[in-house]
């Protein structure tokens, strides 16, 4: 069996003293990874982070909460890591801004196009990061760490799109909880035609907000309000709830959104979790879009966390550390002899997966490895032969059921019909159609003689019958 080796996020503030100030000046001192800058109110942090496991910690700059050591909120190279402590963090004197390293330059943020500028870079208490020219009045942001989000949406963040520039505000999730590269595969989006948040799965519709209306969406359970605005130059949704509107004692009692790498929004105000936990194959309720798969996933399985172990002892590895936890759920979703799945656990990074097949002896004790498990599975061979001997078994009860009531709908015409027959020729049969009316043996011969000795008038009759004949005979 493979073993599930479960690694826990390691985040280190390695840094030992803040700058003691909120601002990088022109020309002035940079930051590296012993120092940070600290906001006014002593409510975010921005400096180098090493995020990873203990083997392959690597280091980012990032914006994070003062005392609060869980997950930075801001990155500014997720996409390349620093393998040492040699990130540097610069305002040089020609104007240019950007992170360096051992290796050279890693990240241009800004780069100044006069030789004039005063600029300063100063983190705000709302977690913005702002490039500004004093020469200029300073009021223009020249730069902001809110137009480039990661996974986390805060007052003053935007999501949506400027017209004017063709730029994007989205979130992007961590590919897993301890690797935050950009090649997640949720993306957290404002749909500006629909009027709704959408949580895209590798571009793929996962789950919609529902429509904004009076300021509250539908799958999103929450009454305080966003902000909507839509005219020529952008479309986009905010907290309504702006910045500067903290106060020292409840510097937190705002919203916060966070894009998991399980695809979950959580509401970090109201607790709540949106998308991932209620998103689980095949409901459409909540918001949730139905993943495409086969027909042997029905409405019945969903996919849910448990633990215990796999009966057959035969599973299957892709080690491809670009796929996610659920990228190896929509993997097994869509394979019919798959159960269960995981990370491998292999990796360091919890990417990768191992996929499993057969039965789940669950682990009422909650102490063997947890899996995600399609549930109510019924295995494709079963169903299909349910169906196999379902279908004609339906068809001949059908088809027997409408000869019947043919029948019976015939004899009740030839009834009246001989009915109407003896009582206009006065023959002497009658009380052998009365005795036998129930045999059809009798009523058939009866009925035969008859008929050839009246052809003529029976025309009228005798095509009802056959129009009641024609469809049996199809079925048969
Ligand atoms: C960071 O910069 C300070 C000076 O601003 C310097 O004393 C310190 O050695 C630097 N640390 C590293 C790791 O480069
Ligand atoms: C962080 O500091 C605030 C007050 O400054 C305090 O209320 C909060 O409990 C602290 N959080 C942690 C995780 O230490
Ligand atoms: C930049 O602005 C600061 C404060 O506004 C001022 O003290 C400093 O002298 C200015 N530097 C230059 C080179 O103009
Ligand atoms: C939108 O983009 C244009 C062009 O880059 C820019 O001038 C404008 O300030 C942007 N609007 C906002 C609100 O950022
Ligand atoms: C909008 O919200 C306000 C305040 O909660 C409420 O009074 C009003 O009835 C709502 N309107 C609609 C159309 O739901
Ligand atoms: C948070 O702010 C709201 C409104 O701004 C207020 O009603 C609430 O009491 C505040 N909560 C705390 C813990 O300060
Ligand atoms: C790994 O997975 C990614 C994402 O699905 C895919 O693009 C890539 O081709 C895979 N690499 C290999 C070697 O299979
Ligand atoms: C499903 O998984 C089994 C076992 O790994 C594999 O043999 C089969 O090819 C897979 N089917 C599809 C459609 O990928
Ligand atoms: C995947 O990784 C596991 C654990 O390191 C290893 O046993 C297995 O052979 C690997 N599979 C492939 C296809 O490389
Ligand atoms: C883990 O992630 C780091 C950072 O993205 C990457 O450099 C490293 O190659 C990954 N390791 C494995 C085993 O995939
Ligand atoms: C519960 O845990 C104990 C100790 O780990 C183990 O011996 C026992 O078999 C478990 N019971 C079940 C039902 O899994």
């Amino acid at each position: 069996m493979a073993r599930r080796i479960y690694l826990f996020l390691l985040v280190c503030f390695c840094a030992s003293h803040a700058l003691a100030a909120d601002t990088l000046y022109q020309g002035g001192d940079s930051l590296n990874s012993s120092n940070t800058l600290v906001s006014k109110n002593k409510i975010f942090i921005l400096g180098f982070v090493r995020i990873g496991s203990v083997e392959s910690s690597a280091s980012y700059l990032g914006i994070w909460y003062y005392n609060e050591t869980s997950h930075p909120f801001w990155l500014a190279n997720r996409d390349k890591p620093i393998a040492d402590n040699s990130g540097v963090l610069a305002l040089d004197g020609s104007g240019n801004m950007k992170l360096t390293y051992s290796g050279g330059d890693l990240v241009d943020f800004y780069s100044s196009p006069s030789s004039t500028t005063n600029l300063t870079a100063v983190l705000e208490d709302s977690g913005n990061f702002v490039l500004r020219d004093k020469n200029s009045g300073g009021q223009q942001d020249l730069w902001r760490s809110f137009d480039d989000p990661t996974d986390t949406f805060l007052p003053g963040m935007k999501l949506g799109i400027n017209h004017t520039s063709g730029q994007t505000w989205s979130l992007m999730s961590w590919l897993s909880d301890v690797v935050p590269t950009p090649a997640g595969p949720f993306t957290f989006e404002w749909d500006p035609k629909g009027k709704e948040l959408v949580i895209k799965r590798r571009d793929v519709i996962y789950w919609t907000s529902g429509h904004l209306t009076n300021s509250t969406f539908e799958n999103i359970d929450r009454n305080t309000g966003f902000l909507s605005v839509s005219n020529a130059d952008e479309d986009y949704i905010m907290f309504t709830v702006s910045s500067n509107q903290f106060t020292p004692q409840y510097p937190r009692n705002f919203s916060r959104w966070q894009m998991k790498y399980d695809g979950n929004i959580v509401d970090d105000f109201t607790k709540q979790a949106y998308g991932a936990t209620s998103c689980k194959g095949n409901n459409a309720d909540a918001g949730c879009e139905k993943w495409s798969g086969p027909a042997c996933r029905s409405s019945m399985n969903s996919f849910e966390m448990r633990r215990g172990s796999f009966d057959n002892t035969v599973f299957s590895m892709d080690n491809n550390s670009s796929l996610s936890i659920s990228d190896c759920m929509d993997i097994c979703w869509k394979n019919c002899s798959c159960s269960g799945v995981t990370t491998t656990g292999n990796s360091d990074n919890n990417t990768g997966c191992t996929f499993f097949y057969g039965n789940l002896t669950p682990d009422p004790n909650g102490s063997a490895d947890q899996y995600y498990v399609i549930v109510g599975q019924v295995s494709s061979g079963k169903r299909y032969w349910l169906l196999i001997i379902l279908a004609p078994v339906g068809f001949v009860s059908m088809m027997g059921l409408a000869g019947v009531l043919w029948y019976l709908r015939r004899r009740r015409h030839r009834e009246k019909y001989l009915n109407e027959l003896l009582t206009l020729d006065s023959t002497n049969d009658t009380p052998e159609l009365e005795n036998d009316g129930n045999k059809g043996h009798n009523l058939k011969v009866y009925s035969a003689a008859t008929i050839m000795a009246a052809t003529n008038s029976f025309s009228a009759d005798n095509k009802l019958g056959q129009g009641g004949f024609g469809p049996v005979y199809k079925v048969v």
